[in-house]
């Protein structure tokens, strides 16, 4: 896997040059230190900037940390950050890059959250890789302590609450919040959840300002976000690009009928469809971008997402316990040629039952992959039902 950066007319702003990793060194030579800052600084900042997080919902940063502070306020409860390092998304590889060749800039990154919100601690969670990490909280003096956190390897320990027992001593699993975590949730405290990139961000907005930040991306939708590109027949890579950058510059589309915006959790596009779009915020989810082979079946790869995805609930809430072993084995049926019955309308009609109701959004994000399936690979299940299969010939 490889850090590159297409010629898109913006230098990358997050991925050190040359593919090599910062060391602390490196890093103040290239960027200085952390700015110090008041915590209505940072907040005015951020807020000015538009940054968004880049975790998958794309919630105003300026929002969560606000609520954060006040919520610390209001319960004299010292509030927690946790930088969401988890990257549960099988598809991503954006978190362990950017932690690879940045990792300062993440660190500095919870430092400034931690100044915003007045945090006294901040975890970094972990599944896998960045063994470096460690080594270089040591060689930093950060007036916030930093604890590297390793996370069990599955989908759903990078979702919020998860985190937060976590971290708290309980298992990596959501949970029901009410009141939610950022306001009640590592040991009762209010408890700061950010993506790692949204944090690196966070670090140069610091630096230098909401307008830097704002030359790059769309009025609505400013900056840059990192994404994960696979395309048929290479290694997964990981690009930087602006928002409302065309799609086809991301990637070349030839040699594929269909992209999967957004991972796991997200949206099948007919790749006419995807040629007309831009990297967009609310639909981009982790930044995951899968073209599909014209050569491959849309219907068996959705079913393989689909029980990898039911066999990652965590059998807690009804939806999930039910609804997407359910959903996942009726779409194995759709994925082979042959008679399908009434099995159409039951995953469209049991997707229905399953939206809204789990304790965390995993069976929304379920749903939502299996509705764009639905739509996008409309006539390949009518090819299915007569019979015949893309993979066949
Ligand atoms: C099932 C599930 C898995 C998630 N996994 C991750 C993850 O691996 N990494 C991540 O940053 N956010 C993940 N999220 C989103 C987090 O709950 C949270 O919204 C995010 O870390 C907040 O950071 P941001 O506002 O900077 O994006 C997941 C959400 C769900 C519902
Ligand atoms: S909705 Fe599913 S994944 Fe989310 S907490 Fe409930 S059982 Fe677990």
């Amino acid at each position: 896997m490889t850090a590159t950066f297409p010629d898109l007319h913006m230098p990358p702003r997050l991925l050190a040059p040359g593919g090599t990793p910062t060391d602390l060194r490196t890093h103040e030579d290239r960027y200085g230190p952390v700015p110090q800052a008041a915590a209505d600084d940072i907040l005015r900042l951020v807020a000015e900037s538009g940054l968004t997080g880049r975790g998958g919902a794309a919630f105003p940063v300026h929002r969560k940390l606000l609520s954060v502070a006040a919520a610390g306020h209001r319960t004299g409860r010292t509030p927690v950050v946790i930088a969401n390092g988890a990257e549960g998304e099988p598809a991503s590889r954006k978190d362990r890059t950017l932690l690879r060749l940045s990792p300062h800039l993440v660190l500095d990154g919870i430092q400034l959250a931690a100044a915003a919100t007045g945090a006294g601690e901040a975890h970094l969670a972990l599944e896998e890789g960045a063994p470096d990490l460690e080594s270089a909280l040591t060689h930093r003096r950060d007036p916030v302590p930093v604890k590297v956190v390793r996370l069990p390897g599955r989908f759903l320990s990078g979702q919020s609450s998860a985190l937060a027992r976590y971290v708290g001593g309980g298992a990596a699993l959501p949970a029901y919040h009410n009141p939610p975590i950022r306001e009640r949730g590592v040991h009762r405290a209010p408890t700061l959840v950010q993506n790692v990139e949204t944090l690196a961000h966070l670090a140069l907005i610091a630096r230098y300002g909401p307008d830097w930040f704002r030359t790059a991306g769309a009025q609505a939708q400013p900056g840059s976000a990192l994404c994960t590109i696979h395309m048929p027949g290479h290694e997964p890579h990981v690009v930087e690009a602006p928002f409302g950058t065309p799609l086809h510059r991301l990637m070349p589309l030839h040699g594929t009928s269909a992209v999967l915006l957004g991972g796991y959790h997200g949206t099948w596009l007919p790749t006419p469809e995807a040629a007309s779009r831009t990297l967009d915020a609310t639909t981009m989810g982790a930044g995951v971008l899968m073209g599909l082979p014209t050569d491959r079946c849309g219907l068996k790869e959705t079913a393989g997402i689909l029980r990898y995805l039911a066999s990652q609930s965590a059998g807690q809430c009804g939806p999930c316990l039910n609804g997407l072993p359910r959903i996942s084995a009726a779409f194995t049926t759709l994925a082979e040629p042959g008679p399908q019955g009434s099995t159409r309308t039951d995953v469209a009609r049991w997707s229905g039952l399953v939206e809204g109701r789990g304790a965390c959004h995993h069976p929304d994000g379920t749903v939502r992959l299996v509705r764009s399936a639905l739509t996008t690979f409309a006539p390949e299940l009518d090819a299915h039902a007569r019979g015949f299969c893309t993979e066949d010939h």
